[in-house]
């Protein structure tokens, strides 16, 4: 990594120039707490850039150059943790009772085909994870749907590396034996590539969540998980988002989020599930 070359500390009026811009940009709120966090984080590129200070930075955001450079915004400021099989007992409730239920009501419906949207998947783990579930109940409780899994990120960065489908072991940890051989080719000491079938369940696309009249572009769902972003959001902009969910699911479909984030506060048209370990929304009929 270049040594930065940026000797200005960023100041207060920075800080908020730029934190009202992300918050326009992207939904994700940094409070005053959160100023040494920002200022670190674009530190590598206002030194790529070869720029001296973060007023500089900003205006070259807000300048013609701006729309380019968004992408690398984009990638410097999310934080992008994520694994396979993360939160075990949801993606269990998921796999043995929403995945049921949900592909039932697709059939009431008539449809043959099955839709997730994994809004936010970072680098791939949560969309193929979904595609192992779909992948193995493809002959049984999928028998006669095609399913297709849609995964969104704001990051491009995040989208390519889901795209290359490669793998360490540490974000696989998660995973059985079993597992791993039924869905992975090994293709080195440490290096797993997740199967071409589970590679064809998926499509990855950039999506911006605060895109609010993109929605309906994505078309509509059976179930979304939106796991583990909607922390990085205020509460004006999770309620826009949990509406935008609402309006791209099918009645009495499925709305899993991460198991710190509750969307009851909200007046949201989704009934609260319980299952064992795990919670889940359900959207009103
Ligand atoms: C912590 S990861 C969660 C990944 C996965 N859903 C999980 O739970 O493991 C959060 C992801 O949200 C993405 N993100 C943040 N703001 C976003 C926005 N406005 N639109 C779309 N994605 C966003 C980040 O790029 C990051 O990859």
């Amino acid at each position: 990594m270049a040594l930065p070359t940026v000797n200005q500390p960023m100041t207060p009026q920075e800080f908020l120039g730029m934190r009202d811009f992300i918050y326009a940009q992207t939904g994700i709120f940094f409070n005053e707490s959160k100023q040494y966090f920002l200022e670190n984080r674009l530190l590598r590129r206002l030194s790529d850039l070869n720029l001296k200070g973060h007023r500089e930075y900003l205006e070259l955001l807000q300048g013609p150059r701006g729309r380019e450079e968004l992408k690398q915004l984009f990638v410097e400021i999310t934080t992008n943790e994520t694994s396979f099989w993360r939160n075990p007992p949801q993606i269990e409730a998921f796999q043995k009772m929403v995945l049921p239920e949900a592909v039932k009501l697709a059939k009431e419906r008539g449809a043959n085909r099955f839709r997730i949207w994994s809004a936010a998947c970072s680098s791939g783990e949560e969309p193929y994870t979904l595609a192992m579930i779909c992948h193995e109940a493809k002959d049984t409780v999928l028998k006669g749907m095609t399913t297709e899994i849609v995964a969104t990120d704001i990051s491009e960065k995040v989208l390519a590396q889901a795209r290359e489908g490669a793998y360490g072991s540490y974000t696989l940890r998660n995973l059985t034996p079993i597992q791993m051989k039924a869905h992975f080719n090994q293709t080195g000491p440490d290096a797993f590539e997740v199967k071409s079938e589970l590679k064809q369940l998926v499509t990855l696309k950039h999506f911006n969540l605060v895109d609010w009249p993109g929605y309906k572009a994505l078309g509509t769902f059976d179930v979304i998980f939106c796991r583990n972003v909607l922390i990085y959001f205020d509460e004006a902009v999770k309620s826009k988002v949990i509406k935008g969910f609402h309006e791209q699911l099918y009645p009495k479909s499925y709305l899993l989020v991460g198991h710190s984030e509750s969307i009851h506060s909200f007046n949201t048209g989704f009934e609260l599930l319980h299952f064992s370990k795990a919670m889940g929304y359900r959207k009103r009929g």
